[in-house]
């Protein structure tokens, strides 16, 4: 899914490369003729080394010790996977101005990334998810535009509808995301748990609510 929303080019850098699986697809496939894998920890590192190490465009792909982008000097698409969204927005803040293509597939909070873009002038053009096991995932693609904006919590929280080029997908993350969230609220009604948190998961379970009525009509 990720390798899909990743524009053909000359040099994309894998931040958090951990194994080195993606980095490696994007080269073996021709998506990008050369590729940096970079981690934050020589652990990872040394196995990105030795899967690359172990396929025929080892001599194009280059392993960084990296915390984010600080030591990466240039990258015409950036991905970061894997992931909280906090972490990516303070990695995105350290880009340097010629890295405007990004992909992500955050693994919790997706609206506060969404969110940051949006206010960093970052524009979503693609997303995706996908399903592996009775997981789902999502992941998008984003350019820096230079204009700045704010979203609402749907869109931070989905997308936009119309990105999604799978519309039976999406409407499965739909509900997917909506039996978390109603999961997480059983468990606080159980512990009789009550606040803020609690407003919050109703407030975002009637999104989600209103995202599967509109789906609904829609199929
Ligand atoms: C859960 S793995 C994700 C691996 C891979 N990107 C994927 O999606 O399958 C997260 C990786 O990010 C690395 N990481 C965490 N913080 C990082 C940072 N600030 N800069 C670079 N890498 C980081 C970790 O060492 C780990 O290898």
């Amino acid at each position: 899914m990720v390798a899909d929303l990743v524009p053909g080019c000359k040099l994309v850098a894998d931040i958090g490369t951990d194994h080195g699986y993606l980095p490696i697809y994007l080269v073996n496939k021709g998506i990008c003729e050369s590729a940096i894998a970079a981690d934050i920890n020589e652990g990872p590192l040394s196995a990105a080394r030795k899967n690359i190490a172990e396929t025929r465009v080892k001599g194009k792909i280059e392993t960084i010790l990296s915390d984010g982008l600080k030591k990466i000097e240039k990258a015409d698409c950036v991905t970061i996977c894997g992931m909280g969204g906090e972490l990516m927005c303070e990695i995105i803040s350290h880009r340097k101005d010629s890295m405007t293509k990004f992909v992500l597939q955050p693994q919790r909070s997706v609206d506060d990334l969404r969110c940051y873009l949006a206010q960093n002038g970052f524009e979503i053009k693609k997303e995706a998810v996908s399903r592996e096991g009775d997981k789902m995932y999502c992941a998008f693609y984003a350019e820096f535009t230079g204009e700045k904006c704010e979203i609402s919590k749907r869109e931070a929280l989905l997308g936009k509808k119309e990105l999604h080029c799978d519309k039976k997908l999406y409407a499965e993350y739909v509900v997917y995301r909506k039996k978390e969230i109603e999961k997480a609220l059983s468990q606080m009604e159980k512990a009789n748990a009550a606040g803020d948190r609690k407003a919050e998961l109703e407030a975002i379970l009637k999104v989600y609510q209103e995202a599967e009525n509109e789906v609904r009509e829609d199929n």
